[in-house]
């Protein structure tokens, strides 16, 4: 069994202060994954292993450097000191990210976008054969948000949730998850909406051009999550014990 679970950038980071950790959410997540990770291997006895790739959001580091170079997702730039600005503010939170896991005793390593994507007409083109390999070998790959090489624009944001859409397709991924601040997709009462099968279901709620950061808000990921074959629930931390024990977490989004 392939997982695909994305921590945004506001679980993880305080999102309104540069370049903070929320330690206590970090710590938590980490917490609740290895558990998991740990009951999976015990339950095996034919020394199968739940297979896991991690992917973080930006959050106060990556977003806050992209926005006040005013690149995004669309808006690239040609300056090679901006875009390593922003890719070193993403590789800061991965260090952090690395080493709560790694405190929990979860094999993490990291896996840098820069270096081996690139976004052309054609769309993102995101290899996934180092993904392979180190899931083979028992390690949990754990990759981010990142700025990446993008024909005439420079370079220009990609973020997170095109990373997760990629690798669940590429690996073959059986689910998905979503981990962020809200508890799902939310009606007008404030109500988790349990499933989602097409965007028109949801769209007089999200709107059409909701956008809340520099890679686009919660329509943006569940037009996203709906080109998937296999399901992915949008939740918060509360729930990621839930989500991971195969129950019923958040909103599912069956494509
Ligand atoms: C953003 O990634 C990466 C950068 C800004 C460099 P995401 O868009 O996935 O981040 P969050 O989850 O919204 O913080």
């Amino acid at each position: 069994m392939l997982t695909v679970l994305k921590l945004g950038g506001s679980v993880i980071t305080h999102k309104d202060e540069p370049e903070t950790v929320d330690e206590e959410s970090l710590a938590k997540t980490c917490e609740v994954i290895a558990s998991f990770l740990a009951q999976e291997e015990s339950e095996q006895n034919s020394g199968r292993r739940h297979q896991l790739v991690l992917v973080h959001g930006g959050g106060s580091f990556g977003h806050h450097h992209a926005s006040g170079h005013g690149v995004t997702s669309t808006e690239g730039t040609e300056d090679a000191q901006v875009l390593t600005a922003i890719h070193r503010a993403m590789g800061r939170l991965n260090d952090v990210v690395l080493d709560a896991l790694h405190d929990q005793g979860v094999p993490a390593l990291p896996v840098r976008p820069l270096s081996m994507a690139r976004r052309d007409k054609a769309g993102l083109s995101f290899p996934a054969d180092q993904f392979e390999a180190m899931l083979s070998e028992g390690f949990v790959p754990v990759t981010h948000g990142d700025v990446v090489v993008d024909t005439d624009v420079g370079g220009t944001v990609l973020s997170g949730d095109d990373i997760v859409v990629s690798l669940a397709e590429s690996l073959a991924a059986d689910r998905v998850g979503l981990c962020s601040t809200v508890p799902g997709v939310l009606d007008e009462s404030g109500a988790v909406v349990p499933a989602i099968d097409s965007y028109e279901e949801v769209a007089s709620i999200l709107g059409e051009s909701e956008s809340t950061d520099v890679t686009g808000g919660m329509a943006h990921k569940i037009r996203q999550l709906l080109q998937l074959d296999v399901p992915a629930s949008v939740f918060d931390i509360d729930s990621l014990e839930r989500f991971l024990q195969d129950e019923r977490a958040g909103t599912v989004v069956r494509g």
